[in-house]
This record gives C-alpha cells, structure tokens and sequence, in this order.
C-alpha cells in the first residue's frame, strides 16, 4: 500500500517514460506523495483535494502548517475553475495565463466558494495559488492525474530547493512514496508568485518570470516587502518570503568581491584571477548568463556546501550579481540562504 507509507518504506524511483509517468499519476490519484520535475524546480507533489495526503506533504518536509501550498493543474481552465474569478483584476489573470502558461507563474486568486482544493492547501487562506508549470512529463502527469495537485519544492522545510531526483532523494528517500526523474530542471528557481485577489497585482516573490515581462501585460506592479508585510498580518503572505530559506548549512556572504583564505567563493561571469582567492570556486556562470546561473544556483549551493565543510572552509562568499530580470530571483534566493537561521528549536519558517 504505497499511498500509506511512511518514514521507514523506500522510496520508488520512476523514469519520465509512458510507464513511470501512467505508474506516478496512479499514485498521485490513489493519495500518493509523489516528487517530480517542473521547469522550475522538484515539487513533493499529492492531491490537493485530500486533506489526509495534504496532511502528509507538509509532515515529509516539516513545513510548518500556516504556509499554504501551490496547487498544479494541466490547464488553465481547471487552475480558474477552482479560483473566484468575479474579482476586478479578471482579465489580467486570463491574459497572464494565456501569455505564461504552462510556465514559471503562480497566481493567487479568490478562492472558489465550491473549490474542491483541501483546507490545509490553503492554510486557512481566502484566497488559492495556481499554477499550470511546463514540461513534457509534468504536463502529461497532471493530465493523467486528472486532479489539482498540490506540490511545494521537494526539499525539507527551509533547505535549498531541489534541481534534481538525486537532490530529492537526498533530503526526502524514505518520507515519500515515489520519485518521477525528469532530468535536471530547465529554469532552476521557482515560480513568480503573483497576487491578483487585490485591486493591483502584487509581486509575492520574484521568480522564473521576470518582473519587466509581468510588467509588459499588467502595468505597475506593487513589489511586496519581504515577508508580506503587506497585509499587515503577522503570517506572511507568502512565508517564503521569509527571511531565512534557502540555507544550505554554512554562512553566506553577499556582494563579495574577494573570498577569505577559509571561504568557498560562489562566481559569476568574466572573474580575474587575482579576486579567485579561495581554494573552492565555482562561477554560476562564466559568460555572464543570468539564466544559466539560475540553473546552476541551488545545485552549486549544495555541491559548495559540501565541499566546503569537507575542505573545513567556513563559510560560502558570492560575488555580485546582476539586479535586473532573473537577477532578481538569484538575489533573492541568495539573500534568503545568507539570512541569519533560525535556531534549531525554533520553527524554520518555509
Ligand atoms: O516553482 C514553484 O512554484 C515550485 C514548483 C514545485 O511548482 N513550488 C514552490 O512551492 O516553490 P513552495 O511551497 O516552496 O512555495 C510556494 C510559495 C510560498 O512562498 C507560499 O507562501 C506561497 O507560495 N503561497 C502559496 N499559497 C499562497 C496564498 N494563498 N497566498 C500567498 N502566498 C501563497
Ligand atoms: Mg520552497
């Protein structure tokens, strides 16, 4: 009985053929906890119309319950059947959804009053974020599913988000039921979350859509501080948002033009030899390509994290990047992974 195993079954691997995907959609149908690629990242996907499997999502990866869920659907008519579209910015979620979709963007709209998505999706929450993400087999894999699929980044709560089956093994083997192997992911961050259950579009965390692109369909956009304080409620409306996320185990340090003698140094673009000080380098990217970096940024902070504490190096030290267009999510993610943690009995906030 897949469906109910827990932390002592093994974790089935699944290859992204007509078998694994039609074996992982069985799953996924039967209350499954089923991790697979998107173009963004991994996700710990289960069907968002189960609290039980709900439930279980946020147990694999130690979530803490207050932070809602993203619900995955092979179109956009099923993402909106689920949402309030009666709302003043109806049209622009259309035009979004026809310029975006399937892709990196996640909207947060009204919740339908008759939405079949479970309570614990939404953690208590008026409103849904939906997404319709892109690839051959997430694509087929929600179509087979037939069903909304609730899927956070498939990594344990406040840990660096997985680009690949391995980095999901790596962290979940044993808490879920199965993995689908996608191959590593196109984008390498995640969605944009953008909140349009207002009277404007609101940008709750920057990602694979880029800001300008948003910005060519809706107008101005109000950029959320972090941790959405904007509401003005103590829970974040987007708790990813929160300061420490992200983090590898050891520190990291922003805008560094020189690592110290005991830093790795994360790179990026064209880096003279003398600013390599470090025994450890990697470059995100050496010709300066924002949208390889972003591939390459949470499988280098792992592979750095590693090393690093190997080669009894204390720190991670990541040069400057650029401000503009993806640049912004890797800065982001960067911020979050060098913010202060919490401590281990304190509550991670993912
Ligand atoms: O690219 C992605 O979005 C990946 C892939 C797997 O789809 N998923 C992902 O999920 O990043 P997760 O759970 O790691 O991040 C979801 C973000 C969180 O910051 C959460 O707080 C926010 O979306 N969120 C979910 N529902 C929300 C809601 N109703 N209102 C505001 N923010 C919401
Ligand atoms: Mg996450």
């Amino acid at each position: 009985m897949p469906h109910t195993a827990s932390s002592h079954h093994r974790t089935e691997r699944l290859d992204q053929d007509h078998d694994g995907i039609r074996r992982a959609a069985r799953l996924l149908r039967q209350g499954a906890l089923v991790a697979f690629g998107t173009e963004t990242v991994y996700g710990l996907g289960g069907l968002a119309t189960s609290q039980r499997t709900v439930e279980r999502i946020f147990k694999a990866k130690g979530r803490p319950s207050f932070n809602p869920l993203i619900s995955h659907f092979a179109s956009a008519d099923a993402a909106f059947a689920e949402a309030d579209m009666a709302i003043p910015l109806h049209d622009m979620a259309r035009r979004l959804a026809q310029r975006f979709w399937p892709g990196p963007l996640t909207l947060i709209l009204p919740r339908h009053a008759k939405s079949r998505i479970a309570q614990a999706v939404t953690a208590g929450l008026e409103t849904l974020a939906v997404r319709v993400p892109k690839g051959r087999a997430v694509e087929d894999l929600l179509r087979l599913a037939g069903a909304p699929i609730a899927a956070p980044s498939a990594n344990r709560s406040g840990r660096v988000s997985p680009s690949t089956a391995r980095h999901v093994l790596d962290e979940l083997e044993g808490r879920i039921d199965a993995v689908l192997d996608t191959g590593p992911c196109a984008v390498g961050l995640e969605s944009t979350v953008l909140d349009l259950s207002g009277s404007h579009p609101i940008l709750r965390r920057p990602g694979g859509v880029t800001l300008e692109e948003l910005q060519e369909i809706c107008g101005p956009i109000i950029v959320a501080d972090h941790a959405g304080a904007a509401d003005g409620t103590s829970h974040p409306n987007a708790p990813g948002q929160l300061s420490s996320h992200y983090a590898p185990s050891l520190p990291v340090r922003l805008d560094a033009t020189h690592a110290q003698p005991d830093e790795a140094f994360l790179t990026f673009g064209d880096t003279q030899a003398e600013t390599v000080s470090s025994s450890l380098t990697l470059n995100l990217s050496p010709d300066g390509n924002v949208e390889e970096a972003a591939r390459r940024l949470f499988a280098s902070l792992r592979q750095l994290d590693q090393s690093a504490s190997r080669q009894g190096l204390v720190g991670i030290a990541v040069a400057p990047l650029p401000d503009a267009g993806l640049g912004r999510a890797l800065k982001d993610r960067l911020k979050r992974a060098a913010a202060p943690r919490p401590t281990d009995s304190a509550a991670p906030p993912t």
